[in-house]
C-alpha cells in the first residue's frame, strides 16, 4: 500500500470519508483514525496496528455538537469536565449510543470520547463529517508517536495517508475519566492532571487497577516499550554511563558525553514532551539500556511515572 503524506486536513479527511484510514496529529500524540460509524474501516485499525481487539478505541469529535451521535447521556459531572477541559487532552467514558460500531467499544456499553484542541486536528475532524475512532498511531506495544515521522516509521505501507503536523505538544496521551459511575474515576492518568480535575470535580478518584476488572482494557497490555531495556533510577548516579546506554531525567549525569544519548529536561512538562521521542531515538541508535529518572507523582508527574513503569 502506498502511504501518502499530506499537510492538507481536507485531503486526509477524504480518506476517512471513503472508509479508509488516516493518521492525524493531536496535542497529545498522533492518532490512527477511521470512520467510527463504519465497522470495516474500524476493523482496519486493529489490523494496521496489530492491536488486540478487546481494547476499545477513543472517538474523536471536532466539537461538542457531535456528542449526541456517540453518547447516550451526559451526566452533570461530565458536563462540568467538558466545560472545563474541552477542547483538550481529556477523554470521557460515557454511556454509548447504539449507532456506534461494536468494534469501537470492544463490546462495552460505554464509549471514550475526546475533542482535541490542536487546530489542524479540529480542521481534519470537521472535514471528516463523522466521528473518528482513533488509537495512538504506533504499532501495538511501541511508544506512541509524537512526530509524523514516528507514525510513518511504524505504519508506512500499512496506512494510505498521514496528515503531517508538527511535534505534539503534550507528548503524553489524554487523561481517561470514567463518568458513568456515581463518583467519576481516572482510568488512565494523562495530560490533564489529577489536581486540575479535582478543582472541577473534587470527588474524582484514582482507580487502582483492580486485577479482576481492568476498567480501561488498554492498561492491561504491555505498552510504550522501546527495544532497549528501560530502567527507572532515582538519581543519575545510578545510571551506568556507557556508549550503548541512554539517559533521560531532570538532573544532569556527571559525564553526559559517556552516554549514546542524553536528555536533561528543564521541567516535568518538557520531560513528558520528550519521553516517547527519546525512547525511539535510543532504539535508532541501538542503545541496550535507557535509564529514566523518576519524578514526584504529582501534576503531570503521575502520568509520566505511569508511562515509565509500563515501558520498564
Ligand atoms: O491522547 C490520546 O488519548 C490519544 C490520541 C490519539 O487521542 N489516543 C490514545 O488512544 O491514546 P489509545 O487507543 O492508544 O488509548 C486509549 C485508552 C486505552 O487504554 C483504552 O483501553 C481506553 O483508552 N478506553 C477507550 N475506550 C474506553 C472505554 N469505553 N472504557 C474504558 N476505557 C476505554
Ligand atoms: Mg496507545
Amino acid at each position: 500500500m502506498k502511504t501518502t503524506i499530506t499537510s492538507s486536513p481536507e485531503e486526509a479527511a477524504a480518506y476517512i470519508r471513503r472508509g479508509e484510514l488516516a493518521v492525524f496529529p493531536t496535542e497529545t500524540v498522533y492518532g490512527l483514525g477511521a470512520d467510527a460509524l463504519n465497522p470495516e474501516a474500524v476493523q482496519a485499525i486493529f489490523q494496521a496496528k496489530g492491536r488486540p481487539s478487546d481494547n476499545p478505541l477513543i472517538v474523536h469529535l471536532a466539537d461538542r455538537s457531535g456528542l449526541g451521535a456517540v453518547a447516550a447521556t451526559i451526566s452533570p459531572a461530565a458536563e462540568d469536565l467538558l466545560e472545563a477541559f474541552t477542547p483538550g487532552p481529556l477523554t470521557l467514558v460515557l454511556p454509548r449510543a447504539s449507532a456506534l460500531s461494536d468494534r469501537v467499544t470492544a463490546g462495552l456499553d460505554t464509549v471514550g470520547v475526546r475533542i482535541p484542541s490542536l487546530p489542524i486536528a479540529r480542521a481534519f475532524l470537521r472535514a471528516c463529517e463523522t466521528p473518528v475512532a482513533a488509537p495512538s498511531a504506533n504499532r501495538s506495544g511501541r511508544p506512541s508517536p509524537t512526530t509524523w515521522r514516528a507514525a510513518y516509521e511504524d505504519l508506512v505501507g500499512r496506512v494510505p495517508c498521514i496528515l503531517q503536523g508538527g511535534r505534539t505538544d503534550a507528548g503524553i496521551e489524554s487523561t481517561v475519566v470514567d463518568v458513568t459511575t456515581e463518583t467519576p474515576a481516572v482510568l488512565r492518568p494523562g495530560a490533564v492532571s489529577m489536581e486540575a480535575l479535582r478543582d472541577v470535580v473534587p470527588t474524582i478518584r484514582e482507580v487502582d487497577e483492580a486485577p479482576e476488572i481492568p476498567r480501561s482494557p488498554g492498561t492491561k497490555h504491555r505498552h510504550y516499550a522501546p527495544e532497549a531495556e528501560l530502567v527507572i533510577v532515582e538519581d543519575p548516579g545510578e545510571a551506568d554511563a556507557a556508549a550503548i546506554h541512554g539517559y533521560i531525567g531532570i538532573d544532569e549525569p556527571a559525564v553526559p558525553a559517556a552516554f549514546a544519548n542524553v536528555f536533561v529536561a528543564p521541567s516535568i512538562e518538557a520531560y513528558g514532551r520528550e519521553l516517547f521521542h527519546f525512547l525511539r531515538e535510543c532504539d535508532a541508535l541501538g542503545c541496550r539500556r535507557i535509564f529514566a529518572q523518576e519524578v514526584p507523582e504529582e501534576g503531570l508527574g503521575r502520568a509520566l511515572m505511569d508511562r515509565l513503569r509500563r515501558a520498564a
